[in-house]
């Protein structure tokens, strides 16, 4: 059998490429990212009906259509999550914060969380479902999920998973208690499902309109992007915090002069960032 030629993008093309994603997200994608770009938008071309991610170049040059723009844009991200990704985190929120949050908030009984880079939206899930046990069902609690990606976005309005999905990190109790299954795939109840709304916001955007948040996800986004963005992000995210809520970063990402904003302090092994 003839083995495919990997598809050679054209100097000028890859820095087209890598330009127009920057524009359209803040993602940052090296020089080196020739396969991603080849693995990523090899569905598109052939979708498209066309020859190679150089014609899908031209194209896009030539009618700068909104919707092919996006379409290149959503291919290039990275929606990789899953439920109670990063479990410190989730015990941190479980033992420290969430008790501190409900003393805090008892005469309001008033709870708001974003998950921002909510990709499909286990990481809003999760929460919602560790506020169920917690004892934040008879509060008025509203998560927010937001996404960049329209694609995603809708994935996690419809809070139906595949199988695969929900053996990633969901504890079987929870399985149990919080799905039915439809079919082969997996549904979430109503309860939690409930509790989260999910919109497409690109986090390069004025935040301000969103109100302000007593804990924000904003996780393993920040990698992809460069240093300014990551800056202007967390000025924004420092103002979405209410007095005394918490900011939770991924694992890997590097937060450059976050000191100027938010106290470190670490509870259950995890690094969680309080609003100065
Ligand atoms: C790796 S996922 C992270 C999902 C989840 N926060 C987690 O940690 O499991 C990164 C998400 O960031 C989103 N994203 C990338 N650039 C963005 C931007 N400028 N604004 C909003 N979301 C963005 C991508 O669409 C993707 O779904």
């Amino acid at each position: 059998m003839p083995v495919a030629e990997p598809q050679t993008i054209f100097p000028e093309n890859y820095r087209f490429l890598q330009q127009h994603v920057y524009a359209e997200s803040g993602i940052v994608l090296e020089d080196h990212k020739h396969y991603l770009f080849e693995c990523r938008l090899a569905p598109l071309v052939a979708r498209l009906g066309l020859g190679s991610i150089n014609q899908l170049c031209d194209l896009l040059r030539a009618n700068g259509r909104q919707e092919l723009s996006r379409n290149v844009v959503e291919a290039m991200t990275t929606n990789e999550t899953y439920f109670f990704r990063d479990p410190a985190h989730y015990s941190a929120i479980r033992t420290h914060l969430l008790p501190r949050l409900k003393q805090e908030r008892r005469d309001r009984r008033r709870l708001r969380c974003w998950s921002a880079a909510a990709s499909t939206g286990q990481e809003a899930y999760s929460l919602a479902m560790a506020l169920l046990e917690d004892g934040f069902a008879e509060w008025t609690v509203e998560i927010l999920g937001t996404d960049l990606c329209s694609r995603v976005v809708q994935r996690a309005r419809a809070a139906r998973y595949q199988q695969i999905e929900v053996n990633r990190g969901l504890p079987i109790a929870f399985l149990v208690k919080y799905f039915t299954q439809a079919g082969v795939e997996w549904q979430l109840r109503d309860e939690p499902r409930r509790m989260v709304r999910f919109e497409q916001i690109d986090l390069r955007t004025d935040l301000r309109a969103l109100g302000t948040f007593d804990l924000i996800f904003c996780r393993n986004v920040m990698i992809y992007f460069d240093a300014q963005t990551r800056f202007r992000l967390l000025e924004q995210l420092r103002c979405c915090l209410t007095e005394g809520g918490w900011l939770l970063l991924g694992g890997a990402e590097t937060a450059d002069q976050i000191d100027q904003w938010f106290e470190r302090r670490t509870f259950a092994g995890a690094t969680i960032y309080r609003a100065k």
